[in-house]
């Protein structure tokens, strides 16, 4: 079994599983971005979920956690993620800071695999840290590799999960910052049959595609989101949400994406940028 993999306890057969990504936190409460409240909307999503979701077995919080590294806004979403889950497993974006995340969260919430009787979900880290775009490197590029022959000999589906995208989405400005070695990454996975699905943020958008049998996952943002089909930055007036997952034992994966109704965001759109 890979260092740093954790056992999950699922409640039944199904892993239900809710991704919950590119958070946004600001330092301190009441912080927006691009004139919404990052916590306001996260909490919006939260209640959606727990409304919507009788059984959460873990949370993947796949990277831009914090919107600029803050600490403080780690620990808030250590309680946040508590009300929903206790068991909620934390990726790195761009605008994360590791260390900071490690400070707040621990390094039980930041493992490398994650394994249920019947599923392996690979947690790989896409930062560069200073860079915006992603690239995966050699390292994650062999724990890649030592999990998928960990499932080959455990008989486990498997699940990838990262914070950039691995394919373009079709927003140019976007895709310029998807994952650099991707090439590299889809000769592992071509590798390996029991590769199921692949699941990532960073593009504050929902995409559901399929690669060689293979589901491509992207979300929607728990705060704004950005419009498909752009050639440069445009924000979306499409409100925050979260996706689900249900894993099955014979590597079925359910899913779909829930979006909160009854909350009015006042998302700024004409701005022209992001940082
Ligand atoms: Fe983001």
């Amino acid at each position: 079994m890979p260092q740093d993999t954790i056992s999950l306890p699922a409640a039944g057969e199904v892993v239900h599983l809710l991704q919950l990504t590119d958070t946004h936190l600001c330092a301190e409460t009441g912080g927006k971005l691009l004139g919404v409240d990052t916590d306001q909307s996260l909490q919006a999503v939260i209640a959606l979920a727990r409304s919507e979701r009788p059984t959460v077995d873990a949370i993947l919080a796949t990277g831009d956690l914090s919107d600029q590294g803050a600490e403080t806004a780690y620990r808030r979403l250590v309680d946040y993620f508590d009300g929903l889950c206790t068991q909620h497993y934390w990726l790195t974006g761009n605008h994360d800071d590791r260390e900071a995340m490690l400070s707040a969260a621990g390094e039980q919430r930041m493992p490398c695999c994650i394994e249920t009787s019947n599923w392996l979900v690979v947690m790989l880290d896409s930062q560069v840290p200073g860079q915006v775009g992603g690239e995966l490197g050699a390292d994650q590029l062999a724990q890649l590799s030592e999990c998928l022959e960990h499932a080959r000999q455990a008989s486990r589906h498997v699940l990838v999960c990262l914070h950039h995208q691995p394919v373009p989405v079709g927003c140019a400005w976007l895709d310029d910052q998807m994952v650099a070695d991707a090439d590299a990454f889809f000769t592992f996975l071509d590798r390996h049959t029991a590769v199921r699905g692949v699941l990532w943020g960073h593009v504050h958008q929902a995409l559901d595609r399929e690669r060689n049998g293979v589901a491509l996952m992207a979300s929607p943002s728990t705060c704004v989101q950005f419009a498909p089909g752009q050639m440069d930055f445009k924000a979306d007036t499409a409100a925050p949400g979260y996706r689900w997952l249900d894993l099955h034992p014979d590597g079925r994966i359910e899913t779909g994406i829930s979006r909160v109704t009854d909350v009015v965001f006042d998302v700024d759109t004409e701005s022209g940028g992001y940082l």
